[in-house]
């Protein structure tokens, strides 16, 4: 809890994703009046309904603050008059290869018919440097007429949640604090002082901005690494994951990573690409860590698929007729996003191979943009025996390893789940 009242704020949290919905959970908890401000109106309906769509947040917890009317969900623009606070978390996907701002931008010009004077704005979406004040403020002040620094303060502030992770959760983990100006920068600190154990200042909005890229672009750079050292190390016949671990007894300049499926998510396949461009577009050079590490992680559904091809042809199958069964669809563990998942390109390919897809995700809906030829089925003795493949892209903890073990015909094992055996292979 804040130590006073003073500092709890009418608060609007624009965009209630995996992102935005956490903050105004904890927010409303804490004692923050939380409007919750989303264009889904299916999202706001779910969260009327104390039906979490996010993994982190219960129903239970939902409901806590939703029937203390601590969070109200609205879709109604109009319910963000009179705010002191809203913090924007909508997405920044690309567009053809370049970033796409719209929804920052739109959800700026939603705020700026109700923004007064003295109120705080903070972006937390992850964008290129520079652009929390180029965009997101211009909007502000072009449709608000009020400046940023001086009418009202702005502030950006990236976040770090990772879902499923319940060792660093949304209060625990230390959060980068920024804002235009010193003034800025002090309410940004105390509106987060109330949410996080830990706050983190730098000097100026470009500096978060960056630290955020930096942040995804050296997990993309070094998932790449160790994806490409497993195509290497099983070209050269020796277990990468025995590698990875013996590596990994070095006390000190060494961090672990291992290899994968390929890259979902927005952290890794889409934040880096903002730097890149924009380092592009104002530099006009090229970031060369950030283009390989794309075309190495990019490529490993198709290693995945050959790897698979390779297998059956030894067991003197062909692909074409094969039935592969594949295990997980979303781009992590645990977790029900399949946004950018590896999982759907491997499917795809597979079936341009003339394989027949069968797929297994306990925790990922059937609106997900599966190729339809594949087919959507659980994890049964019947489905496993019946495979001539098994791959397992994302492990789950839900899966039953056991079972997979004893009947699978043949598996590859993308994140050395199994321990290997004659008819179980690593990637
Ligand atoms: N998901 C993560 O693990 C994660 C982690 C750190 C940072 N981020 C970044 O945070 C941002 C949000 O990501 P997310 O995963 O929460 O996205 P999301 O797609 O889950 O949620 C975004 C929400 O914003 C809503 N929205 C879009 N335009 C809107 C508008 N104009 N007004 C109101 N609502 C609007 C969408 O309907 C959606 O519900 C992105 O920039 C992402 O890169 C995500």
């Amino acid at each position: 809890m804040p130590e006073n009242e003073s500092q709890l704020s009418r608060l609007v949290v624009v965009g209630l994703g995996y992102v935005g919905l956490p903050l105004a959970v904890r927010a409303a908890e804490v004692g923050h009046e939380v409007v919750g401000y989303d264009v889904d109106t299916a999202r706001v309906g779910c969260i009327q309904a104390c039906a979490s769509y996010v993994e982190d947040i219960d129903d239970e917890r939902l409901r806590g603050v939703v029937d203390a009317g601590a969070l109200v969900a609205t879709a109604d623009p109009a319910e963000l008059a009179g705010f002191d606070v809203a913090v924007v978390t909508v997405p920044t996907p690309l567009l053809e290869d370049v970033p796409d701002l719209t929804y920052v931008e739109s959800a700026a010009q939603a705020l700026a018919s109700h923004l007064g004077r003295g109120a705080l704005v903070v972006l937390e979406s992850t964008t290129y440097p520079g652009s929390t004040e180029d965009v997101f403020a211009a909007v502000l002040q072009k449709e608000s007429g009020l400046a940023p620094g001086i009418d009202f303060h702005l502030g950006y502030s990236p976040e770090r949640i990772d879902p499923g992770n319940q060792m660093w959760t949304f209060d625990c983990t230390p959060k980068i604090v920024s804002g235009i100006n010193e003034e800025s920068l002090k309410q940004v600190r105390a509106f987060y002082d109330t949410l996080v154990d830990q706050t983190v200042p730098v000097r100026s909005l470009m500096t978060a901005e960056l630290a955020k890229l930096i942040e995804n672009t050296y997990r993309h750079v070094n998932v790449a690494l160790v994806n490409e050292m497993a195509v290497v190390a099983h070209g050269l016949g020796v277990d990468i994951w025995e590698a990875i671990d013996a590596a990994s007894s070095k006390p000190f300049g060494f961090m672990r990573f291992t290899p994968g499926p390929g890259v979902g998510g927005h952290c890794l396949p889409v934040d880096p690409r903002y730097l890149s461009w924009r380092v592009e577009r104002q530099l006009g050079r090229r970031f060369r860590f950030v283009d390989l590490a794309n075309e190495v992680n990019d490529q490993m559904p198709r290693y995945v698929v050959q790897r698979l091809v390779e297998a059956l042809n030894l067991r003197q199958r062909s692909a074409n007729g094969s039935r592969v069964l594949v295990l997980g669809l979303a781009y992590k563990r645990n977790s029900g996003d399949a946004r950018e998942s590896p999982a759907l390109r491997v499917a795809e390919l597979l079936l341009r191979t003339g394989a027949q897809v069968h797929a297994v995700d306990p925790h990922v809906r059937e609106t997900v943009p599966l190729d339809p030829r594949a087919r959507r089925v659980e994890l049964t003795v019947e489905e496993v025996a019946a495979a001539d493949a098994v791959v397992i892209v994302t492990d789950h903890d839900k899966f039953d390893y056991d079972l997979v073990r004893q009947q699978a015909t043949y598996v590859l094992d993308c994140r050395r789940r199994l321990v290997p055996a004659n008819h179980i292979e690593s990637l």
